[in-house]
């Protein structure tokens, strides 16, 4: 019997790579959320200290996983599977929405702030003398735990959908992100 990886997606289902990347920044967004949940509820705890430090690194992480996921759902745009609702439709461009503002505002203020920034130990930002750039720091300042917080509900709300239309029977809709990895 012939089976073989879809690295396209299809009508019917996501493919290997769209399915890679999603499942992909889901652990990385639940490592980030660890993280900002264990420095906001258990501040200086052990947790806190071992997590914390791993915070930027994954959202540059998550921020490149990003740009390779809009450009492969650019590639397949014409044979993906069609939103199943409206509110599909709008959840999942506020998500992107979010997984794009969120990291975004977070390196801007980083770059703003003047102060040198490592990534895994490899240098992306070299820091500069002088004062910071103040327009930079307020907005990152203002919006990058408000907009990351939102999303965290986004995401609950997310998941809760797939719940419910998999309680009503509707599994096609997790079959399509989970894959079999055959072709249909
Ligand atoms: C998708 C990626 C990211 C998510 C979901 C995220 C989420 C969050 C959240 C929810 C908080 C609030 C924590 C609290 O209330 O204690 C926070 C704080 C923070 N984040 Fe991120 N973050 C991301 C990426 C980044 C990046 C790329 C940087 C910098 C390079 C960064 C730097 C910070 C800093 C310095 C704080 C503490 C200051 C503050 O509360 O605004 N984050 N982040
Ligand atoms: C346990 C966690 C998760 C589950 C069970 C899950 C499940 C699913 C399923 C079944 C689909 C297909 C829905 C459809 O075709 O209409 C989907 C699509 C999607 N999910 Fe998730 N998801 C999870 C986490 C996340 C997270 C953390 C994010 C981002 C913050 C996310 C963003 C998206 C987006 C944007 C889509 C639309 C397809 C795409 O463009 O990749 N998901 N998810």
């Amino acid at each position: 019997m012939e089976s073989r990886i879809d690295m396209y997606d299809s009508k019917a289902r996501y493919g290997a790579v769209s399915r890679g990347l999603h499942w992909a920044m889901a652990l990385a967004f639940a490592w980030i959320y660890c993280s900002t949940g264990a420095h906001y509820l258990l501040a200086d705890s052990a947790l806190d200290e071992f997590l914390w430090p791993t915070h930027k690194s994954v959202g540059l992480l998550l921020m490149s996983l990003l740009v390779l996921r809009v450009i492969w759902s650019l590639v397949n745009r014409h044979r993906r599977p069609p939103s199943f609702n409206l509110a599909a439709r709008l959840g999942h461009g506020l998500l992107y929405a979010g997984m794009f503002a969120i990291p975004f505002l977070g390196l801007l203020r980083q770059y703003g702030s003047g102060r040198a920034f490592t990534a895994f130990g490899l240098p992306v930002m070299s820091g500069f003398e002088g004062p910071k750039i103040q327009w930079m720091t307020d907005l990152g300042n203002s919006f990058h735990s408000l907009l990351g917080w939102t999303l965290a509900v986004l995401i609950v709300g997310h998941v809760a959908a797939v719940i419910l239309h998999c309680s009503k029977g509707q599994w096609e809709i997790l079959r399509r992100m989970a894959g079999s990895g055959a072709k249909a």
